[in-house]
């Protein structure tokens, strides 16, 4: 059934404190649960029932200040069990019992190698024992563990150690105390036998903090980035948020079967290992990278998620969306900001705008759900990212910190709402935020549409912006945003111009944000002498989709002139869009296409200039992805345009086989690997050197793409050279893969590379490649990472064989996520995002995917997860 928003009542009951006693084995554990629970509601006509949550439970026994409740005072079914009148304050036992070597839902208690650990967000810890699971209700835990001293050693939970000794038996016990109130889904357990390495970490203000990550006996020496990666996000909160650490000990531990990437519970995050685990030689430049992102993303959850957090599931953009803000602001620190921010804008536009775009668009903060997990979406992460990146826009830097410390200050030790955290920042920059409000619950990306006049006589510029935005499901009529739109002018030299709008004294700098609020909105700016070129959207300032009819010599200027570096790679986007999209429209039609000589000469120039960033000019020389291109297009015709893009890229190479080649050989390593040599850029801009040329064909590329495979010190380069032969039909592609297998089989982490980049080789046979793929002995449908490995990238980033017109893929796709649903629903209902799109695509396509989600919606047995998603894409 469907969870509405406007339904939240206030808990009848709240949970003081609760003590909990766990005999722990991965067949049979026992749970002893001891809660101080007290009465939150008025009982003049008598008392509220207690509904406690409780799902896969054995129930064997219940006592009421310590009487054994008799069996008519309280119900229980598969999904709760209920107390018909209980007291005013009490003190309530449940004794349940529960198997997390079964638990393949990877949620609550299970079993991962040879470890017990948990994962309670958002509704798992009714799966360990009876509780009121919702965040709301906030308590003090003390958790006892218990378990055999030889095969469990380390016994883990939230908050510190405060005991611990021997069991007779071979058994032994630590106890565990979280002196900070928190909601159920921040509880862990992580018990097995690990071992750890440690720093310690001076806070501002002086206190030690010990810092350790837990992994099993064999990864021990691939924990060292992890632990740096800590310390510098510890560092930074402090200096740019003023935000402290707040116990003696934080905890981070690997875990091989997870179902999302981390989890920030309170002094206990539990880790999906490929984002901990590194090595200079198995792990590439971005998982040096995604390791720092995420294990930032967790630590910053401490005060935006965990001192303060979410009233209820509605408002998990409150915590995640502020969450990802931060961890986005924490890498563009740590790296490139400019290369940061496109990176988050490409993954934003090809994968949010097109949730946003389909069946399953839902605001940031949503109306109603029928299963939560299907909301940790990218609209709640990313565009709610966006939504925070926004406020700091509107409000400048130094308001928007002012506003984070009001809310921080306000709200600490308490469950909110996004409303509270909005008030904060208007409160601080004495701004009305309510139109702004908009953004959390209007679905669907707002259309930018901007036309201008330039009066030579008064020297006046208008500027004239209207939003719209599609309508989506439940939302035909949607009102104006509130949109900042961050913007300059440029003369036909390439000056940045001063902005003076009319009735303006002076002009106010050479870049400004203009605040839209009106369905249509005009800017005049004085004092211009010539016609100029707007640069629009600066560093995207809004997650909008902008139109203004750019010219070529526009759009040249941009690229090589404007101040706002987003501004100069989104004008190279634009004309690489307009291309392979013109070149998609001959290639429909059946006519000869040609890849115009001004946009090898462009790329010829771009090649040559050594003063650009390296990471930057690999971005600017990267077309824009099938998925994004896909996007353009009324009805997606994947064929046309995977071969309009490939025929641009074999152009690229053939006719600029000299400079491609001396740009690698200038990129080519001048001494041994070190993930933190500051060369990353170079490796990205030469691995796509290659591709070029591999692109162009012919033995000298393979060759050249074999040496590079053979001589690599490292993953990135090693991956680059195999990423490039998979995708060839030639002898050396089985070679390659072959020895790759062989040198890296039982390193899982490389192993999952090893699959997905055969799931995405562009080559015919590949359907069948993946089908043998699934029979293989490292292939296993119980491990997430694995099955993203294979069956997520072929059907989320090989868009021509997935969407093969014979239907194959379709039907492979959907046996797979038959297999999950009864393994792991979550798995299974992200599985399913493919075929949301099927209406996008022309009437053959269109009937297969629907006959396949017909016959998964018809499957008995359909888990929530995946019945709400199939039940909206259809
Ligand atoms: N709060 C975690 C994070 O973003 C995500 C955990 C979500 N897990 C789930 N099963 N829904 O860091
Ligand atoms: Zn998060």
């Amino acid at each position: 059934q469907t969870i509405h928003q406007k339904d939240y009542k206030v808990p009848d009951y709240l949970v003081d404190t609760v003590e909990l006693t766990f005999d722990l084995s991965p067949e049979d554990t026992r749970v002893l649960s001891r809660l101080a629970i007290r009465s939150n509601h008025d009982r003049s006509n008598g008392a509220s029932p207690l509904v406690l949550d409780g799902e896969e439970l054995t129930l064997v026994s219940l006592k009421l200040d310590g009487v054994e409740v008799k069996r008519d005072a309280y119900r229980v079914d598969d999904a709760s069990l209920t107390l018909l009148a209980p007291p005013e304050s009490f003190v309530l036992e449940v004794e349940t019992r529960i198997k997390p070597k079964e638990n393949s839902a990877l949620s609550g208690l299970y079993a991962s190698g040879p470890m017990l650990c948990t994962q309670c967000e958002a509704e798992g810890f009714r799966r360990i024992t009876y509780f009121t699971d919702r965040p709301d209700v906030m308590a003090v835990y003390t958790v006892t563990l218990r378990a055999d001293k030889a095969s469990c050693p380390v016994l883990l939970a939230n908050g510190n150690l405060v005991d611990r000794g021997d069991l007779p038996d071979g058994r032994h016990f630590a106890v565990w105390h979280d002196p900070f109130k928190k909601p159920s889904y921040l509880f862990a357990v992580v018990a097995g036998d690990l071992v750890h390495i440690a720093d310690r970490f001076t806070t501002m203000s002086g206190r030690a903090v010990q810092l350790e990550i837990y992994v099993e006996e064999r990864n021990k020496d691939k924990c060292e980035h992890a632990l740096r990666s800590l310390m510098r996000a510890m560092r930074w909160d402090e200096e740019k948020f003023g935000r402290e650490y707040d116990l003696d000990t934080y905890m981070v531990v690997a875990v091989d079967d997870f179902n999302m990437g981390a989890m920030e519970n309170k002094g206990l995050n539990v880790f999906n290992s490929r984002y901990v685990l590194a090595s200079p030689e198995s792990a590439t430049d971005d998982d040096y990278e995604a390791i720092e992102e995420v294990i930032g993303h967790e630590y910053f959850h401490n005060w935006t998620g965990n001192r303060i957090t979410c009233r209820d599931w509605f408002q998990l953009s409150l915590k995640e969306g502020l969450t990802i803000f931060r961890d986005q602001e924490f890498s563009a620190d740590m790296q490139s900001r400019p290369v940061k921010r496109i990176a988050d804008v490409k993954s934003l536009r090809s994968a949010q705008f097109a949730e946003d775009a389909g069946p399953l668009a839902h605001p940031v903060r949503p109306e109603s759900y029928v299963e939560i997990n299907n909301f940790y979406s990218m609209t709640v992460y990313h565009k709610g990212g966006e939504v925070i990146r926004m406020l700091q826009t509107l409000l400048g830097r130094e308001a928007f910190r002012a506003g984070m410390d009001l809310y921080f200050e306000r709200h600490d030790g308490q469950a909110v709402r996004v409303d509270e955290f909005v008030q904060a920042m208007a409160d601080a920059g004495k701004r009305d935020l309510s139109q702004f409000m908009l953004w959390y619950d209007q679905a669907g990306t707002p259309v930018l549409t901007v036309s201008d006049d330039y009066r030579p006589e008064s020297g006046s510029y208008t500027l004239t912006v209207t939003q719209s935005c599609p309508s989506t499901p439940g939302q035909p009529e949607k009102k104006p945003f509130h949109i900042p739109l961050a913007m300059g002018l440029l003369d036909r030299d390439g000056n940045e111009l001063p902005l003076q709008l009319a009735g303006e004294a002076a002009a106010a700098g050479t870049s400004r944000v203009l605040e839209l609020r009106g369905e249509t909105e005009t800017f005049t700016f004085a004092g211009i002498k010539e016609r100029p070129v707007p640069s629009l959207l600066r560093n995207f300032s809004a997650p909008v989709k902008l139109q203004y009819p750019y010219s070529d010599e526009d759009l040249n200027l941009l690229m090589t002139r404007d101040s706002d570096p987003f501004v100069r790679w989104e004008a190279g986007q634009v004309q690489a869009v307009k291309l392979i999209m013109g070149l998609t429209g001959e290639i429909q039609a059946g006519r000869q296409a040609q890849v115009p000589e001004s946009f090898i000469e462009s790329f010829r120039r771009l090649l040559a200039d050594d003063s650009q960033d390296r990471a930057f000019l690999a971005e600017t020389l990267t077309l824009p992805a099938e998925s994004y291109l896909a996007e353009q297009m009324a009805v997606i015709d994947p064929d046309a345009i995977h071969q309009a893009r490939e025929l641009v890229r074999s152009t690229v190479g053939r006719r600029l086989w000299s400079e491609l080649t001396a740009v690698r050989a200038a990129c080519a390593p001048k001494a041994p690997y070190r993930p933190d040599d500051g060369l990353a850029g170079c490796r990205r801009l030469k691995n796509l050197c290659l591709a070029y040329l591999m692109a162009a064909g012919g033995q000298e590329a393979i060759d050249a793409c074999m040496a590079q495979y053979r001589s690599a010190d490292n993953m990135t380069d090693s991956l680059g050279a195999l990423a490039q032969l998979t995708s060839c039909a030639c002898p050396e592609r089985d070679e390659a893969l072959a020895s790759f297998y062989d040198c890296w089989r039982g390193d899982r982490g490389v192993i999952d590379k090893w699959f997905t980049h055969q799931a995405l080789s562009r080559l015919p046979d590949t359907m069948d490649r993946v089908l043998a793929l699934l029979e293989h002995p490292d292939f296993d449908l119980r491990n997430p990472n694995r099955v993203r490995s294979l069956v997520g990238a072929f059907s989320q980033g090989n868009q021509v064989r997935f969407h093969d017109a014979g239907g194959r893929g379709y039907r492979f796709l959907a046996d797979q996520i038959l297999r999950l649903n009864a393994i792991n629903p979550q798995i299974a209902a992200r599985m399913l995002t493919p075929f949301s799109r099927w209406r996008r695509y022309d009437a053959h396509r269109q009937e297969l995917m629907k006959k396949e989600l017909e016959r998964i919606l018809a499957e008995p047995g359909l888990a929530r997860d995946v019945y709400e998603l199939a039940a909206k894409s259809l």
